[in-house]
Order: structure tokens, then C-alpha cells, then sequence
């Protein structure tokens, strides 16, 4: 069979074998990556993990959502350091509101550390709100940084 690229950006359910593309981004990106494990550990507990793919196949970024009852929780989500700050990251974003919707969850949460603003300023935008502070949650560079819990109604 011969490959079909779409004419556009697609999104596309993850599978294992997008993983050594999708870890080799997250270790670009974050300081403190997730393993290929917490995404294998993510796609066998069937949560929504989605890959965002260029019309030539590039990976431009994925993210995970866990949704549970009326609660979505975006675990991931992140954009290749080339196709940052294009309007990808909020496009991904949206398709996980939209996904989340589908899975009738009335609101979506998320961490996100105070010193991420390109983040920070994505989600507002989007019109998360602040709605908790867990202390201490990530690891950092020089002991543990907090996490802002964000969350939208849907
Ligand atoms: C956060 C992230 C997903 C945003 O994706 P992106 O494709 O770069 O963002 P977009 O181009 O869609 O921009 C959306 C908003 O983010 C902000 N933004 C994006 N890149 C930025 C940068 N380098 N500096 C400051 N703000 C930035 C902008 O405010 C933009 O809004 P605008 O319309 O006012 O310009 C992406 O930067 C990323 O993957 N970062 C590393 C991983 C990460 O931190 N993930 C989030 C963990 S909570």
C-alpha cells in the first residue's frame, strides 16, 4: 500500500509507532520529558492521545487528554520547537476542547508551571481560568516548582 499524506495538517490517533518521533519532541521541549513509557502507559489505558501531523508527515506536536466522569484533564501538549508559535499549539488545543466536548465532559483541567508563560498565555487566551495551586508538583531544576491548575467550563 502506498502512503496518502493529507493536503493539510491532520490530526491522527497516536500509535506505537509514532512514539520515537513524539519522545524525540518532548525531549526537546521540556526540561523534564515523559518517558516512552508514560506514553505507552497513556495509549494502553485508552486515554485520547492525538498526533498533529504537517501535510508532508513532519510531526508538529501531539497531546493527551484523560477525560473521566464530566472532566477532561489535559495531560499533555506540545508543539515541535520549529513549529512553535505558528497558531499550532492553539489549533491542538482546540481539537482537545472539541474532543472532550464529544466525550461529554463539562469542564477540562490542566497543570502548568508559573514560569511557562508562552503556555500560560495560550491557555488564557483561550479563556482558561486559575482554579488551584498544587505546591511542589514538578521537578525543577533547583528542587520542585509549583503548578497552576487551570480549568475552562465546556
Ligand atoms: C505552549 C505551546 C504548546 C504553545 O504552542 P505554539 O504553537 O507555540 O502556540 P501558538 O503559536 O498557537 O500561540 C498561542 C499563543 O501562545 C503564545 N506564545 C506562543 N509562543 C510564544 C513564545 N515563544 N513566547 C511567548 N508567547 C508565546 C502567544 O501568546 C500566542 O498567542 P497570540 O495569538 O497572542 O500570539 C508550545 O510553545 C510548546 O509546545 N511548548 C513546550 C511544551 C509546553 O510547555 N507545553 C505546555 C505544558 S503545560
Amino acid at each position: 500500500m502506498s502512503a496518502v499524506f493529507a493536503a493539510h495538517p491532520v490530526f491522527l490517533p497516536m500509535q506505537l509507532r509514532d512514539l520515537d518521533e513524539v519522545v524525540a519532541i518532548e525531549r526537546e521541549v521540556y526540561e523534564f520529558p515523559w518517558t516512552p513509557g508514560n506514553f505507552r502507559d497513556s495509549l494502553q489505558a485508552g486515554y485520547d492521545c492525538r498526533v498533529y501531523r504537517a501535510a508532508d508527515n513532519e510531526l508538529i506536536g501531539y497531546g493527551v487528554l484523560m477525560t473521566g466522569l464530566e472532566e477532561a484533564h489535559l495531560l499533555n501538549i506540545s508543539i515541535a520547537t520549529a513549529f512553535q508559535g505558528r497558531g499550532y499549539g492553539a489549533q491542538l488545543l482546540e481539537h482537545f476542547i472539541a474532543l472532550a466536548r464529544e466525550r461529554a465532559a463539562r469542564s477540562m483541567y490542566l497543570e502548568v508551571r508559573p514560569s511557562n508563560l508562552p503556555a500560560r498565555r495560550l491557555y488564557q487566551r483561550r479563556g482558561f481560568r486559575q482554579v488551584g495551586l498544587r505546591r511542589g508538583y514538578y521537578p525543577a531544576a533547583n528542587g520542585r516548582e509549583d503548578a497552576l491548575v487551570l480549568s475552562l467550563d465546556l
